[in-house]
């Protein structure tokens, strides 16, 4: 019997109970051979979206939305330049969809109700398919109730690897996340609307990949890539680490999954809420160091998890490969054209309508609300670029707050600040602090209608929320 007969008999077996997606992805991982496991089904993830009693404090059950019934949500990894499909049901009690956060995706599978799909009602079925052209740490998430359903549970990460994955020893995905509960693990209210107005509703159990500052053992000497994703509704995070003994060596080595052009030595870097910092860590010979990876705020570290070095293994090498780069074209800064967007607020009216409902239109962009969509009823875009050209745009945040400002469907570059310096990047979400204005580029080369938008979801379900058109 060949090799390839066995892994084929091996994953039929596996194929229907879907226990196992990673290793069918795995598989076709090793040997490039596609053909092998899309002849046995149509998919190689199945998600199903649902309420489960997740248990984030010890022995206490809070009543979750999850998917596939757990915390973490499964880690999705695909193949830079294949094909990814991913078999979503919904068995909540209201609509939902699932968008890929910063995949140049077919505009189709963004996953925007109405703007790009339906939305998946309870009981339906909803096939993503789609080619992951870039490799890095990217995540997914609905874009409909996406202040309860992401609130509650419903992120996870999606990994592309490079077609040959650079030889780190280990890796450590680190999902990063903030729950608004009580001791007993219910759910307070997950928005509060002075909060809302102001940076947004922040949680009150901090978690990573779930728990409360977990603990990770790795071997000694080893080569780590770790990618720590923001996956909060609101939070930012000042990502430091930290180390008991003498400094280690962490470099920065992606943002948002684009590689950088030259890894500089972590200090402290901010991601906000949607953002990813890939960090190549080398961890020291010695055992037993404690490296606390933590949140700066100001000479303060607040450890979010911590790793420790174990007995150091055969395998490892300690390689620190550098990241290829993402096939993202450079935009022509001479002759781009140029646009602004200007984020404020209703300074002078109150946060909430009369009735006590949150007023939709508080945040603005360029002085405009976000209206709202339904059926047949799509507001204008913000702009209209032409497929193929490059722009320049102007991010300027008139307001004392941060925003996390988030492009669907494009790369861009981030060029400069008036507030501070900062190295050239690719990313797909930048972080404005407050009066803060960035520039950014692109070539808008993905056509179709892409979401632009704050990713302080309060923020976003309150105005700063708008998409633009590429054709
Ligand atoms: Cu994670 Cu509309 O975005
Ligand atoms: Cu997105
Ligand atoms: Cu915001």
């Amino acid at each position: 019997m060949t090799k390839q007969m066995k892994r084929r008999q091996f994953l039929q077996l596996t194929a229907a109970a879907l226990v196992a997606p990673q290793f069918l992805v795995a598989c076709s991982h090793d040997n490039h051979d596609e053909k092998i496991h899309y002849e046995i089904h149509a998919f190689d993830y199945e998600l199903n979206a649902g309420e489960a009693a997740l248990e984030l404090l010890n022995n206490r059950f809070t009543p979750g939305l999850a998917y596939n019934g757990q915390f973490p949500a499964p880690v999705i990894r695909a193949v830079q330049g294949k094909r990814l499909r991913i078999r979503f049901t919904n068995h909540l009690s209201q609509p939902s969809t699932i968008h890929w956060h910063g995949i140049r995706n077919d505009n189709a599978m963004d996953g925007v109700p109405w703007l790009t799909q339906k939305p998946v009602m309870p009981g339906e079925t909803f096939v993503y398919d789609f080619v992951c052209p870039d490799a890095g740490t990217f995540w997914y998430h609905p874009h409909i109730h996406s202040i309860e359903q992401m609130s509650k549970g419903m992120v996870g990460a999606l990994i592309v690897d490079e077609p040959e994955v650079p030889a780190f020893d280990q890796e450590l995905i680190l999902s990063l996340k903030d729950w608004r509960l009580d001791e007993n693990g219910q759910f307070l209210p997950l928005s509060i609307p002075r909060e809302a107005f102001r940076a947004g509703t922040l949680g009150t159990v901090n978690t990573v990949n779930g728990k409360v500052a977990p603990e990770y053992t790795l071997p000694a000497g080893s080569s780590v890539r770790v990618r720590l994703l923001n996956l909060d509704n609101t939070r930012a995070y000042n990502i430091a680490f930290k180390s008991d003994r003498q400094p280690i060596i962490a470099n920065v080595i992606a943002i948002d999954g684009s590689p950088v052009a030259e890894p500089w030595p972590l200090d402290a870097h901010a991601i906000g809420a949607g953002q990813r910092l890939d960090v190549a860590l080398l961890l020291p010979d010695e055992q037993e160091v404690k490296i606390t990876v933590a949140d700066r705020k100001g000479r303060f570290h607040v450890p979010l998890c911590h790793i420790h070095t174990a007995v150091a293994d055969q395998q490892s090498k300690g390689l620190m490969p550098v990241l290829p780069a993402n096939p993202v074209k450079k935009p022509d800064l001479e002759n781009a054209e140029k646009m602004r967007f200007v984020f404020e607020w209703q300074g002078a009216l109150s946060p909430t309508l009369a009735n006590g409902e949150l007023q939709h239109d508080f945040w603005l962009i360029n002085r405009r609300g976000w209206e709202g969509m339904s059926e047949g009823n799509i507001p204008e875009p913000l702009a209209v670029m032409r497929r193929g050209k490059s722009y320049i745009v102007e991010l300027k945040n008139n307001t004392p707050h941060q925003h996390p400002i988030h492009m669907h469907g494009e790369i861009f570059t981030v060029l400069d600040s008036d507030k501070k310096a900062l190295r050239v990047h690719q990313a797909d979400t930048v972080l404005l602090d407050k009066y803060e204005t960035v520039h950014i580029a692109l070539v808008a080369d993905n056509p179709g209608r892409w979401m632009f938008h704050c990713h302080v979801i309060e923020h976003m379900k309150t105005g700063l929320m708008g998409y633009i058109t590429i054709a």
